[in-house]
């Protein structure tokens, strides 16, 4: 395990959601203190209830939108809804959170001299003309569409990282982040991997778009996690952007006839035509992150599966016939979210 040797202050911002949560939890394990802050938009006490009774675990309900003054020697900005259902529901407040969230997250790194680390996003490069991406490619995102309030709050958090460090020398961190799974995922957010686990689960059609040959890369949760330390413990002026993600892929048809055989279940593959800009492929190219920070993803996607089908089977009892909330916080149900699942196609 890697990491810094001494006992940091860390905070995380959005550290109630998926993979904020693992991260508060892999940090406390190497024995720093960590201040989780988070709005409870798509995250949940239930994903940190563990770490609630731990001597060194924070929790600070908080708005990143409204300005924090805090005492940290780490930032990890990771608060932003992250599928499209949910940072469609409110797309003004997405950009908000990613300009505004990260002004003010930067505004504490540059006022008490912490390091900081944006959690960016592989949608930063748009609809690709090349693949896979590597860091240096500018992407080809539409600024004006449903998507831009994400993608281009993104790239914009992006820019600010590089002024406040070429302007106020802050030391700040990029983290490319593609495709991740695992035990925490929300169950309701239209990703591919959490619906077909729910639909299998369920015993309903699992719906693939097109002929489902179409590939995808999935990163395990634990490996992610890896990655964004590493990044934060990397050298200083190492900014990146780099690339974190699973470069294996998978055709959506077979990554479905596997959760099928690991749940047991009898669902049946149901096919529905594609949607006109489901991207045929999308893969990381991770060689910047291998040979900077000495980092792959390790986790074969049966055994990431397979912890994640044990979330999901215990988790589902609980709530019953249809899925949680989208945020816990509000106890509304979001548009884009039905009493059986997500409509819409395979995340991107
Ligand atoms: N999971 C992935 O595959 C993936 C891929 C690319 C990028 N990312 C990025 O990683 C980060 C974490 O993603 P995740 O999958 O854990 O999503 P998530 O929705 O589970 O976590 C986001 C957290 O941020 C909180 N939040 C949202 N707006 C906030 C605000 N204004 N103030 C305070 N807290 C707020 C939410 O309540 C939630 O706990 C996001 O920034 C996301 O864009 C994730």
């Amino acid at each position: 395990m890697r990491g810094s040797s001494h006992r940091q202050r860390i905070l995380v911002t959005g550290g109630a959601g998926f993979l904020g949560s693992h991260l508060c939890e892999r940090l406390l394990g190497e024995g720093h203190d960590v201040v989780c802050v988070d709005n409870f938009f798509t995250g949940s006490k239930e994903n940190i209830l563990s770490l609630l009774s731990h001597p060194r675990f924070e929790l600070i309900r908080h708005d990143i939108t409204m300005p924090l003054f805090i005492e940290v020697d780490r930032i990890y900005n990771l608060a932003c809804p992250a599928s499209p259902v949910h940072y469609q529901y409110n797309a003004i407040k997405t950009i908000k959170t990613n300009v505004m969230g990260t002004i003010h997250a930067l505004g504490i790194a540059k006022r008490v001299r912490a390091r900081i680390l944006q959690a960016s996003t592989s949608e930063v490069y748009g609809d690709p003309e090349v693949h896979p991406q590597r860091e240096t490619y500018w992407g080809r995102v539409n600024p004006i569409g449903i998507r831009s309030c994400y993608d281009e709050g993104k790239r914009a958090a992006e820019c600010l990282m590089m002024d406040y460090h070429r302007q106020n020398g802050v030391d700040v961190k990029i983290a490319r982040i593609f495709n991740t799974y695992g035990p925490r995922m929300a169950l309701d957010d239209g990703r591919v991997v959490s619906n077909f686990i729910v639909q299998a689960l369920r015993g309903e059609d699992i719906t693939v778009y097109g002929e489902g040959t179409q590939t995808r890369s999935f990163c395990y949760v634990d490996d992610m996690i890896e990655g964004l330390t590493a990044m934060m413990e990397s050298e200083r002026g190492f900014i990146g952007p780099v690339n974190l993600g699973n470069p294996e892929e998978f055709t959506i048809r077979r990554l479905a006839e596997t959760v099928i055989k690991m749940t047991g279940s009898s669902s049946k593959i149901v096919y529905r035509p594609l949607p006109p800009d489901d991207p045929v492929q999308r893969r990381p190219d991770i060689t910047l992150a291998k040979e900077r920070l000495d980092w792959s993803p390790r986790v074969p996607l049966e055994k990431g599966l397979a912890k994640t089908i044990d979330y999901f089977s215990k988790l589902l009892p609980e709530v019953g016939t249809g899925p949680r909330p989208a945020g816990p916080g509000s106890g509304r149900r979001k548009p884009g979210v039905s009493k059986r699942g997500v409509r819409g196609k395979h995340d991107r």
